[in-house]
């Protein structure tokens, strides 16, 4: 499962966050560290967090597998770009205990809809509660089985080009195929974000063991040549790749 593959990069961030001193502040840098202050700049003068976000974000970081969860200023501009485009439909690809899935329903209208894949239900149970406390739980449908099997009912469902929004967090070495098949569900001027994309770095040199550096480094260079779309590999987190539908 992910977070086998992710134990090494959650453990450093997990580290990294202890760093850092204040359990509220969970910024994550694709650097390790060494720019926490100016992260932290960032943070301080730029986050706008829903209190029922906080609240999430504090019992998250009770899991052992708390360094999975998105970085809140990610989130942030995840919303943003849904409030620019008016999106109401959204895809989340690996929810874990649901904090961009609640940030991308809090960014829509009443009649949103964000169908969020997980594989784990313990994750949707800490989730729920605060999907209610928002208000929003009506606008997330989890569905609870791989998410290849989500995108491919929803595909076969004719929903084809009619998202607005999808983000790619689960299972690394899947990404390429969940990326295909997003790109069906997406409209025109729909957008594909993708995390994790510099992988601690590990894409720069990827050891032949590594399948998740190899697969993460094969799709940033299939991105950069891929005619479909216009993109930005962003630096931010762990690196934010935006892929914007043709
Ligand atoms: C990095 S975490 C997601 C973090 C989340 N986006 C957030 O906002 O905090 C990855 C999640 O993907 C889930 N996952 C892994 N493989 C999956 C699969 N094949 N299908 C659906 N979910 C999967 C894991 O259980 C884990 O909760
Ligand atoms: C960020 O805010 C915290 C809490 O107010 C403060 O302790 C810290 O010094 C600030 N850091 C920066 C770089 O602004
Ligand atoms: C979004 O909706 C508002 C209000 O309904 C509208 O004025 C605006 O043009 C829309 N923007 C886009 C990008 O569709």
């Amino acid at each position: 499962m992910a977070a086998d593959n992710n134990a090494l990069f959650c453990i450093a961030l997990v580290l990294f966050s202890g760093l850092l001193g204040h359990s509220a502040f969970v910024g994550k840098s694709h650097s390790g560290g060494k720019e926490d202050l100016v992260l932290q700049y960032v943070v301080n003068n730029s986050l706008r967090e829903h209190p029922v976000l906080t609240k999430l974000k504090l019992r998250t970081l009770d899991d052992r597998w708390s360094g999975m969860m998105v970085a809140s200023e990610e989130a942030q501009l995840m919303a943003n770009l849904i409030r620019l485009i008016n999106g109401t439909k959204a895809i989340e690809i690996g929810m874990y205990t649901g904090y961009n899935a609640l940030s991308m329903a809090l960014a829509m209208a009443d009649n949103g809809r964000v169908v969020a894949c997980e594989i784990h239900q313990a994750y949707v149970d800490i989730a729920r509660p605060f999907f209610q406390e928002a208000g929003v739980d009506h606008k997330i449908e989890v569905r609870l089985q791989e998410a290849v099997k989500t995108l491919d009912e929803l595909l076969q469902a004719g929903e084809a080009g009619t998202f607005d929004f999808v983000f790619i967090d689960a299972d690394k070495i899947n990404y390429d195929m969940y990326y295909e098949k997003s790109l069906e569900l997406i409209r025109t001027k729909g957008i594909i974000a993708i995390d994790n994309v510099l992988w601690s770095g590990r894409v720069l040199n990827p050891a032949e063991d590594d399948a998740s550096s190899k697969a993460l480094d094969a799709l940033n260079k299939k991105l950069h040549k891929d005619e479909r779309i216009d993109l930005s590999m962003l630096t931010m987190a762990d690196g934010l790749t935006i892929a914007i539908k043709r």
